[in-house]
């Protein structure tokens, strides 16, 4: 791990955004250690129809262009999911829009979808040979007039390179956005992306706010039961700041993502399952720190869990921390396998 606590030394000392754009680069030079070991089959999880090696994934927004896919499962994540993709390239909003909150092990972010667009996405995906479980994420452009329409065109192109599509209807840093995840509006989304993809089996996913309120969850639950989609990640950044915040960044506008989000995240991930009533899968993603915050959500009722912010912190060591922590959870409470922990809490 040497080689990672001198990058982690120069990381930390750049601008967060720069320090990300290092670190894909370094992904695609092959510069990243690959994880050797195996995963213990304690952590075989199935979805989907689909059996990955362990449930511990990469959430959107570290590879927004799908420029490192397969660097990053090589360092031992059992899904990837890259995007969010939007229909046209834009810039985002403008710099800086990346702050990490180091006291507090948060980040807070306002991008705002900076990114190449769909044809640069679907040109790389189109290249690279089907491996492991990567999802794709969606969304829409700033200044698109029919948002919907953003994510069928989005869905309807990446389909066909996706394990699983993402509608990310959460993103608290394009205005007006999370208005998609209104019942009327949330309904006639998916309806039209379902219509887009009909021809396919790539399973639909939603992706919530933490934000979200027990009416809200109860009209996003019902959409989704109705419309058979295949699963909901709880969730994406929150516009809350707990009163505990520490670091003098708190005051950023933009989503807060990391430790301070683990709690809150958990919490809607719960309320979720008690409404879905296992009649979909649930992805838990939300300031995973260690392999028991893994093990909560799985608890709580995820069967996958996603992370982004820690690895700020931590790097790719954390991968592997968190998959041992997490089989040594499952043996303690002498449970075989992931799948018998889902929603033991619930
Ligand atoms: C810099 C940054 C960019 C993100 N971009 C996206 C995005 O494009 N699409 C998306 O669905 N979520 C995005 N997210 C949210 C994460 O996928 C995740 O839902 C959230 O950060 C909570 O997980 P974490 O606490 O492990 O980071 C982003 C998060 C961060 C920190």
């Amino acid at each position: 791990m040497a080689w990672y606590r001198a990058a982690d030394l120069l990381l930390s000392r750049l601008d967060a955004e720069d320090a990300h754009r290092l670190a894909i680069r370094a992904l695609k030079s092959g510069l990243v250690p690959r994880a050797r070991q195996g995963d213990p089959p304690s952590l075989a999880v199935q979805v989907w129809g689909r059996s990955l090696a362990n449930p511990v994934g990469l959430a959107a927004g570290f590879d927004k262009n799908a420029e490192v896919p397969d660097a990053l499962l090589g360092l031992g994540f059992g899904l990837v999911e890259i995007g969010s993709v939007t229909p046209r390239p834009q810039e985002g909003n403008p710099r800086p829009r990346l702050f990490r909150l180091g006291e507090d092990r948060g980040v807070i972010n306002r991008m705002g979808f900076p990114g190449q667009g769909l044809d640069a996405a679907v040109s790389r995906l189109s290249r690279r040979t089907r491996r492991g479980f990567v999802g794709v994420n969606i969304g829409a452009n700033k200044d698109s007039t029919d948002r919907a329409a953003d994510y069928v065109t989005g869905a309807a192109a990446l389909a066909p390179f996706a394990d699983y599509l993402v509608c990310n209807v959460s993103s608290p840093n394009t205005p007006g956005l999370r208005s998609l995840q209104g019942r009327v509006q949330l309904a006639d989304l998916l309806k039209r992306v379902k219509d887009a993809i009909a021809a396919t089996t790539v399973p639909l996913v939603v992706k919530i706010a933490p934000d979200a309120t027990d009416d809200d969850l109860d009209d996003i639950v019902a959409v989704c039961r109705e419309l058979r989609i295949d699963g909901i990640i709880v969730g994406n950044t929150t516009l809350s700041r707990p009163a505990s915040l520490r670091s003098p960044r708190r005051g950023e506008s933009g989503g807060l993502s990391g430790a301070p989000l683990t709690a809150l995240s958990t919490e809607v991930l719960r309320k979720t399952a008690g409404r879905v009533e296992r009649q979909f899968p649930l992805i838990g993603c939300g300031g995973i720190a260690s392999g028991a915050d893994a093990y909560a959500k799985i608890r709580a009722g995820a069967t996958l869990v996603q992370l982004y912010s820690m690895l700020v912190y931590e790097g790719p060591p954390l991968v592997r921390r968190i998959k041992d922590e997490l089989a040594t959870l499952l043996a303690r409470d002498g449970l075989a396998s992931v799948g018998d922990a889902v929603g033991a809490d619930l």
